[in-house]
């Protein structure tokens, strides 16, 4: 879908145009009168007829009694207080449902500026609803008619001084757009198709411009110690990799290391799973979606953080040299971890990958997984679970995923529980029972963080996948937490959160 910014007077020989209208108004927001004053007069004759009352998405459709626009459609954006950034995308989401049903190819869009809508991050928003509900996965799809019938261009309205602003948020709304629908599409590709190597070549193809991308393959991995992960790798007849990605800017206030699980497959190993746990197991690699997401968009991005990715990718699978429940495995630091169930594998590859980061001494290390069924237990599928000791990254996290519309809860890591990952025969095991599994699991990874770093893990095994289609996120990889990345990056360029105070002085 193409995306512009045009000014009024272009907008006038547009046949479709959509704008927005707050709950208890009379009339739509924005600079409506500046396109056609019919405008004005057609949907409140329209509301009148059909009972509009402006609630968030509700939807009007309006037909001006001559001239230009031919159709008007209103969507309602609710109560006035409650607009914000995650109301704009969930009202720009029915836009190209409702073009394909109504046959509109090109739209121009009358934002609602004015009334305490800044121009930029409000068409950041509403190109984030827009082209984030408009994804589809057809690849596998023979002929694809869906894309012949939707929208082909939208055209938000801004005149004068909102100009600048209004393509500027664009450009970010489309760039972010970009790097999470990257993301879905490696969720959704099926596990078959992107086995470590794939996901390896792919990595590289994100090099230049700031990024540079290192591939290890089992022979380096083995030199490095990293016996955690390279154990998991075992049972599959696809070889491991690890890759270290990295973005490094001209001035950088300080670095954060972004760890993403990726388990291509997730049988379970010879702890096999169940037929329907085994079902979505391709999406096991949503965390390495969601670094290497935000890696095909960082060099636009441009932030001023240097940012090391991190993902041990690996399939889990159950073949004769499969490691065994009872085995004993030694991670990259030395620590022996007794394998108490082979289908927790995620937190013994990012185990290795904790310790490898730790060593690259960055100033915030966060890790992104799908590692625990508890996890979807206590948070359903739309929430995700934030483990962190350090409140200050709590909060940097909290505030950003609040921005970005992405739900996050913090859950604790609750130090009497360490108990329950004890083993008998080596320093550590991999599971810590059933009760509180989210936790326990957190806990395990912790034992792997050099306790200087700050370190936040994300488990995000419920959000990774969407079972149902939510309000801009259809059914399949949702691409969670690419946007959340951006904002933090975004938010320590600018020198908010975290960010070392010697380093945010010397610019
Ligand atoms: N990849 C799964 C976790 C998962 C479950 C992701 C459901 C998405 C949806 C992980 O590797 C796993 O199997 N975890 C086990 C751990 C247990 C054996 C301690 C689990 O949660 O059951
Ligand atoms: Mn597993
Ligand atoms: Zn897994």
């Amino acid at each position: 879908m193409e995306i512009r910014v045009i000014a009024p007077a272009e907008a006038r020989r547009s046949a479709a145009v959509a704008c927005f209208q707050f709950e208890g108004d009379r009339a739509p927001s924005g600079p409506w009168r500046t396109v056609a004053p019919a405008i004005g007069e057609a949907a409140a004759r329209a509301a009148k007829e059909q009972g509009f009352e402006g609630k968030l998405r509700g939807f009007l459709l309006a037909v001006p009694r001559a001239g230009m626009p031919e159709r008007v459609l209103v969507i309602g954006l609710g109560k006035a207080k409650a607009l914000g950034s995650e109301a704009l995308r969930r009202a720009a989401a029915d836009l190209p449902a409702r073009c394909r049903s109504l046959g509109i190819r090109s739209l121009a869009v009358i934002p609602p500026f004015g009334a305490g809508v800044e121009a930029a991050a409000a068409v950041q928003a509403l190109v984030e609803g827009l082209g984030l509900a408009a994804y589809t996965f057809t690849k596998y799809k023979q002929a694809d008619e869906s894309a012949k019938k939707g929208l082909r261009e939208t055209a938000f309205v801004a005149d004068g001084g909102a100009r600048a602003a209004a393509a500027a948020g664009a450009a970010r709304g489309r760039l972010l757009v970009r790097g999470v629908c990257m993301a879905r599409d490696l969720v959704n590709e099926p596990a078959s198709e992107k086995p470590p190597r794939v996901i390896a070549a792919l990595a590289r193809s994100l090099a230049g411009r700031g990024v540079t991308v290192k591939v290890l393959d089992e022979k380096a991995c083995a030199r490095l110690g990293m016996g955690a992960f390279l154990g998991v790798a075992r049972g599959s007849a696809e070889p491991p990799r690890l890759i270290r990605l990295e973005y490094r800017p001209a001035k950088a206030r300080g670095t954060v290391c972004v760890i993403g699980k990726c388990i291509t497959f997730d049988s379970g190993g010879l702890d096999l799973k169940p037929t329907d746990a085994m079902r979505w197991m391709k999406d096991d690699m949503s965390g390495a979606a969601a670094v290497l997401g935000l890696f095909s968009i960082l060099r636009e991005l441009r932030p001023s953080v240097r940012v090391v990715g991190l993902i041990a990718a690996t399939e889990n699978m159950p073949g004769g040299r499969a490691y065994k429940p009872g085995d004993i495995l030694r991670a990259m630091n030395g620590k022996t971890i007794e394998i108490d169930n082979t289908d927790a594998e995620g937190r013994l590859t990012l185990a290795d990958m904790l310790v490898y980061a730790s060593r690259e001494k960055p100033d915030a290390l966060l890790d992104m997984a799908t590692l625990t069924g508890a996890c979807v237990i206590a948070l359903g599928n739309n929430v995700t679970g934030l483990f962190t000791d350090d409140d200050a990254l709590a909060k940097e996290i909290g505030g950003c995923a609040a921005r970005t519309g992405e739900k996050v809860w913090r859950l604790p890591l609750e130090k009497e529980y360490r108990d329950l990952n004890k083993s008998d025969i080596a320093d550590i095991k991999n599971a810590g029972g059933r009760w509180g599994g989210a936790i326990t699991a957190g806990l395990f990874l912790q034992e792997f963080v050099d306790p200087k770093i700050p370190w936040a893990h994300l488990d995000i095994a419920g959000p990774a996948f969407a079972e149902k289609a939510r309000v801009y996120t259809p059914v399949g990889g949702t691409g969670v937490m690419v946007r959340m990345l951006a904002e933090l990056l975004q938010g320590r360029s600018e020198g908010r959160g975290g960010a070392p105070a010697k380093a945010a002085k010397r610019r």
